[in-house]
C-alpha cells in the first residue's frame, strides 16, 4: 500500500491520498468520537507502553507518569494530539484534501523532527494509539483495518516530510 501511495505520488501531477469508502468513513469518524475525549488516558497508554515517548518532553522525562497524569501540562498536550487528529480526520475521509492534509502532516513532521523524534518512535506512537482504540472502543477490532489504513496513508506522507521530500512530490 506504501508502494501504491509512493507511485501515485510521483506519477500524478497532485497527489491523492487512499480515498475511502462511506462505511470507512462512517468507522473512522464513529470511533474517533468514541475516544476523543479521553486525550489523557491516550496520552497516559502511548507514555506506558513507550518510556522513551515520554522521555522526549523535557517537561516529563524521568518522572512518575502516575504523578504527572493529573498535571495542567500533561492535559495541554493530550489536547495538542487530539487537535492533530480531530482535525486530519475530517479531511481524510471520502475524497481527501489533499492540500490541507498535506500543510497538517508537514507542519507535524518539521517540529517534531527539530526535536529530533524518529520514523521509530513515530511507528511505536502509532501501536499504541491503535492497540488504545482496539481496547477501548467497542468492536475496536473491527475498526482496526480502517484505522491501519487511514495511518498508512498518514504516514507514507510523514515519512516523505521527515526525509525532506514532500515539497518536491507536492
Ligand atoms: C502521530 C503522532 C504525533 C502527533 C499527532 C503529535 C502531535 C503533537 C502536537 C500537535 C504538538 C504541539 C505542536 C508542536 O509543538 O508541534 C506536539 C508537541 C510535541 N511532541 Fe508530538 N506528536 C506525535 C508524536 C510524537 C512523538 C513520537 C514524540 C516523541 C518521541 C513527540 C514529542 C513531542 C514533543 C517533545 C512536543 C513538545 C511538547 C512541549 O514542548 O510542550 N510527539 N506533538
Amino acid at each position: 500500500m506504501k508502494f501504491l501511495v509512493l507511485a501515485l505520488c510521483i506519477v500524478g501531477a497532485s497527489c491523492d491520498l487512499i480515498p475511502f469508502s462511506t462505511d470507512q468513513t462512517n468507522k473512522i469518524r464513529e470511533s474517533w468520537n468514541q475516544i476523543k475525549n479521553n486525550g489523557v488516558d491516550i496520552l497516559y497508554y502511548i507514555f506506558k507502553e513507550n518510556p522513551d515517548i515520554q522521555d522526549k518532553f523535557p517537561q516529563f522525562a524521568g518522572k512518575d507518569l502516575d504523578s504527572i497524569k493529573d498535571t495542567s501540562d500533561f492535559s495541554k498536550h493530550a489536547s495538542n494530539v487530539i487537535r492533530f487528529f480531530s482535525e486530519l480526520i475530517p479531511i481524510i475521509e471520502g475524497k481527501p484534501n489533499v492540500a490541507s492534509s498535506k500543510f497538517l502532516i508537514d507542519n507535524l513532521a518539521g517540529t517534531h523532527k527539530a526535536r529530533g523524534v524518529t520514523k521509530d518512535q513515530f511507528n511505536k506512537f502509532r501501536a499504541s494509539l491503535t492497540n488504545y482504540i482496539e481496547d477501548n472502543v467497542p468492536l475496536g477490532k473491527n475498526v482496526s483495518a480502517v484505522w491501519q489504513k487511514a495511518l498508512d496513508g498518514v504516514y507514507s506522507y510523514l515519512y516523505l516530510a521527515l526525509d525532506g521530500n514532500s515539497f518536491k512530490l507536492w
